[in-house]
């Protein structure tokens, strides 16, 4: 089975409004697992090489300034296809688009607000992890769910 690892991080909107509880409960309820976790403040630098990508549009500053205004619940959540099945739980960008039973669709009303963050593909996760994770993860019980995984 080709298990996946996707990074998944509750920003500082989610963590004032005390939303960490229900998004783990969330991705943990569906079946995925929990590989590393940490409560933190980022830098400036931090936040802008985690969206370097977008660097150039017009609201990067603003983006910037909100991920370094408290801190984020950066996650790696382990799991069969969990980069795009978490996108689908994390729910559309803007938050007024997201479907209800999203986290964004129940929680958020502003883009620039919308709670979450998760990857939007193998590769951008690869990297994210590397990014937030230069220590690296716990190893643990992964393939040991017969109620879950075939
Ligand atoms: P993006 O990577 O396009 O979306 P997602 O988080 O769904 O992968 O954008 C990153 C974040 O930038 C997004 O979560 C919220 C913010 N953002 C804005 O503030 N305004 C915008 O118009 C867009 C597209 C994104």
């Amino acid at each position: 089975m080709a298990m996946e690892q996707t990074f998944i991080m509750i920003k500082p909107d989610g963590v004032q409004r005390g939303l960490i509880g229900e998004v783990i409960g969330r991705f943990e309820k569906k079946g995925f697992y929990l590989k590393a976790m940490k409560l933190v403040n980022v830098e400036k630098s931090f936040a802008e090489k985690h969206y370097a990508d977008l660097s150039s549009k017009p609201f990067f500053g603003g983006l910037v300034e909100y991920i370094v205004s408290g801190p984020v619940v950066a996650m790696v959540w382990e799991g069969k296809q969990v980069v795009s099945t978490g996108r689908k739980i994390v729910g559309a960008t803007n938050p007024l688009a997201a479907e209800p039973g999203t986290i964004r669709g129940d929680f958020a009303v502003d883009i620039g607000r919308n709670v979450i963050h998760g990857s939007d593909s193998v590769e951008n996760a690869r990297k994210e992890i590397a990014l937030w994770f230069p220590e690296g993860i716990a190893e643990w019980r992964s393939n040991q769910h017969p109620w879950i995984y075939e």
